[in-house]
């Protein structure tokens, strides 16, 4: 067996500095980095930072000085609305300055933020990559959270500008947006000086001039912007992310590392190479969209697509493989949510029969564990590798993984692989000692964190040291516990904090919890994620009434469920909200979630020594038959 994994991974564990400085001649700068790594201030490692750049350069720029202009860029298509359209480098660089010159022109400057808010359509690429030009941070919010959650990301980002959309389009529903921005621009106390909205075709809304002005109004007499040089440590974008408790945490990107490592994943883990066609049935929204619908393939000089649609009904449970077929995709990048939803509705892959999938070479999964049957699914119908790997918002990309470029190593179903090359991942147990093989434990990984991680929280330095590296000194701490096997494979079990993933969507419980406990007839309350054939989890909220309350159960339920979709957004996908009459807790007064947790998935349980009253967990098994969430044993 070839060594040449284990030699890439052994040389950017034992000399990182090398090893990234390497990677960074890949790159375009202005100005090429001489200090590689400042360890000075740990956790506050910074990379390459006497280094100049552009993010926007690298992505378009450069692609069309070195002769690829004509290249397809983007391809759009939506299923939903039935439009579809290709950009090359030169024609997307021309409408991203042009969108740089109106930014500019609406006063936003370097350093500004600027929230976007949209569907998936070329202008919301077109928006974040005109940011990087001008370099304004962006933050893009997710179509699928509500004005409130909005709000709280215009409030910590004190954004200048908004971006938005008429509309976006869901199965069988139209997201208006403009009353969504328009409640969250109310409840904010930031207050933005403008919002730019793109009126989608035979959907326009009215705008208040001069504080909104459609797209087409801002980029009408903007002059084309050239890309700003920006110090490799300046912030790219902040992504907020649920956390600990209720509010989200502003992961930043620091510019040079993000390009520097982003571009070096193409080829090393999903060995890619310029030119070739590759598509992430993402979000822009989600960090796999934001690494993996935009930056990483533009980067490398890709043709990515941008997909605005569903993997089931639209319009069915073949729209992957006729994008896949239609644009000779070589690799795909999903959440193992999508390919259930498609196993479900065909699960014989009579669709799939249909297309010609001959260009195809491998399926990449992650934002959640891989469930061996789906794994094995999947590999039967298209014959092709079919790889989890493990990652998260913090780090942009993965932790772990095959790494199909450098060496294709074996599947352990269940396993998403090994350590990618930057990231020294140990298990620590809870005496805080370093685990032995297949020792479960808290999964973290040695600092300094290699490029293209966070290198901070927005505006919240002592939250980032405190939440992430101080629990192990000189770790980071995932969040995610499991153990690494003799052969180096490591198993994603669960998470340790509050965080559940559903459909690939990461929630807090905890942000629930506090939106429940504000429903005036709720005493306490309990919200959990269980097993979830489609999902993998999904949220359910156990709720105490308070004394004397006279609404019937049914009511309180249902207002609970919609305060939830009101204040997150439909995303929560929360739709169980069950009364119960006491929740079990320890002598101490701590809810035992895990524990019904484990009986909600009927799984086997130990009676909690501390419980303070045992005989409340067979009042809840009761409560989840009755409900059938748990099937009568
Ligand atoms: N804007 C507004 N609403 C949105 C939205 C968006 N961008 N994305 C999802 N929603 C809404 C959905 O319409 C749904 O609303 P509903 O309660 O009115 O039906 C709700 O949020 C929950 O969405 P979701 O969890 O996605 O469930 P779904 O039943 O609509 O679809 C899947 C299920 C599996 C098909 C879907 O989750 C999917 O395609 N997943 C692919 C994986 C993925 O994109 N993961 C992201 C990170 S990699
Ligand atoms: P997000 O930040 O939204 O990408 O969510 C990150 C979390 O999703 C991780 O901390 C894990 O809990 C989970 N996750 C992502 N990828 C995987 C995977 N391949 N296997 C298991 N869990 C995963």
């Amino acid at each position: 067996m070839s060594n040449k994994f284990k030699d890439i991974y052994k040389k950017s564990i034992e000399d990182p500095e090398i090893f990234w400085q390497e990677a960074s001649k890949d790159i375009f700068w202005f100005k090429k980095p001489t200090k590689i790594l400042n360890k000075s201030n740990a956790p506050f490692y910074k990379w390459f930072e006497d280094g100049i750049t552009n993010t926007c350069y690298n992505a378009l720029d450069i692609h069309i000085d070195q002769g690829n202009g004509k290249r397809t860029a983007l391809i759009y298509d939506s299923p939903i609305t039935g439009n579809k359209s290709k950009f090359t480098y030169e024609e997307l660089k021309l409408k991203v300055s042009r969108f740089a010159g109106a930014l500019g022109n609406q006063g936003v400057k370097k350093g500004d933020r600027v929230i976007i808010y949209m569907p998936m359509i070329p202008e919301a690429v077109i928006a974040m990559l005109a940011c990087a030009r001008i370099g304004a941070i962006h933050s893009v919010v997710f179509g699928g959270f509500a004005s409130n959650e909005l709000a709280s990301r215009i409030d910590d980002s004190k954004a200048k500008v908004l971006i938005t959309a008429s509309c976006g389009f869901e199965p069988g529903r139209t997201v208006e947006y403009k009353p969504l921005v328009d409640e969250a621009v109310k409840q904010a106390t930031h207050k933005i000086d403008k919002m730019i909205l793109f009126q989608r075709p035979s959907h326009e809304v009215k705008l208040n001039a001069p504080k909104e002005v459609s797209w087409d109004e801002a980029v009408a007499n903007a002059k084309e912007i050239d890309c700003v040089e920006m110090n490799s440590n300046d912030f790219a974008y902040i992504l907020y992310t649920s956390g600990t408790t209720g509010s989200p945490k502003g992961i930043v990107r620091d510019i040079g590392g993000h390009i520097v490592a982003l571009k070096w994943t193409m080829k090393n883990i999903y060995n890619i190479n310029e030119g070739d066609i590759w598509w992430s049935a993402s979000d822009i929204g989600w960090i796999v969209g934001h690494s993996y619908i935009v930056y990483a393939p533009l980067f490398k000089g890709c043709t990515t697509v941008l997909f605005e649609g569903k993997p089931v009904g639209t319009p069915d449970a073949g729209a992957f493989w006729k994008i896949i077929s239609d644009y000779k995709v070589k690799s795909l990048f999903t959440a193992p949510t999508a390919f259930r939803a498609i196993k479900k509705e065909d699960p014989e892959g009579k669709f799939f029969s249909k297309y010609d999938l001959s260009r195809f070479e491998s399926l990449f999964l992650a934002g959640e564990r891989a469930d061996p049957d789906t794994i094995k699914w999947a590999e039967n119908l298209l014959k092709v590798p079919v790889i989890d790997h493990w990652w998260q918002t913090e780090t942009s990309w993965a932790i772990s993984s095959n790494c199909t470029g450098i060496e294709m190593m074996k599947t352990k179903y269940g396993s998403a692989c090994k350590a990618v090359p930057g990231y020294d991942v140990k298990i620590i147990k809870s005496d805080k000692t370093i685990a032995k093989p297949n020792e479960m434990g808290d999964i973290v990984v040695k600092l300094p964190l290699p490029p293209g991680t966070f290198p901070t929280l927005w505006n919240a330095d002592k939250r980032y040291k405190e939440n992430y590296m101080s629990n192990y000194e000189g770790y980071y701490q995932t969040y995610d516990a499991g153990h690494i096997d003799e052969d180096g494979y490591i198993w994603i079990m669960s998470r340790t904090d509050d965080i559940i993933n559903v459909a690939g969507h990461r929630l807090s419980t905890g942000a629930i919890e506090e939106v429940l406990s504000e429903h005036q007839s709720v005493a306490e309350c309990a919200v959990l994620g269980i097993a979830d054939k489609l999902k993998g989890q999904l949220p359910i909220g156990l709720i105490v009434l308070k004394a004397g309350v006279e609404k019937d159960n049914e009511t309180i339920s249902k207002e609970c469920i919609q305060m939830v979709r009101d204040k997150i957004g439909p995303v929560a996908a929360f739709k169980i909200a069950i009364v119960i009459k006491r929740l079990p807790k320890t002598r101490s007064g701590k809810i035992l979630r895990g524990t019904i947790r484990k009986i909600a998935d009927n799984v086997e349980y130990k009676m909690p020594p501390t419980i303070d009253d045992p005989l409340i967990l067979e009042e809840i098994k009761e409560d989840l038959i009755k409900n059938n969430i748990l099937k009568s044993v």
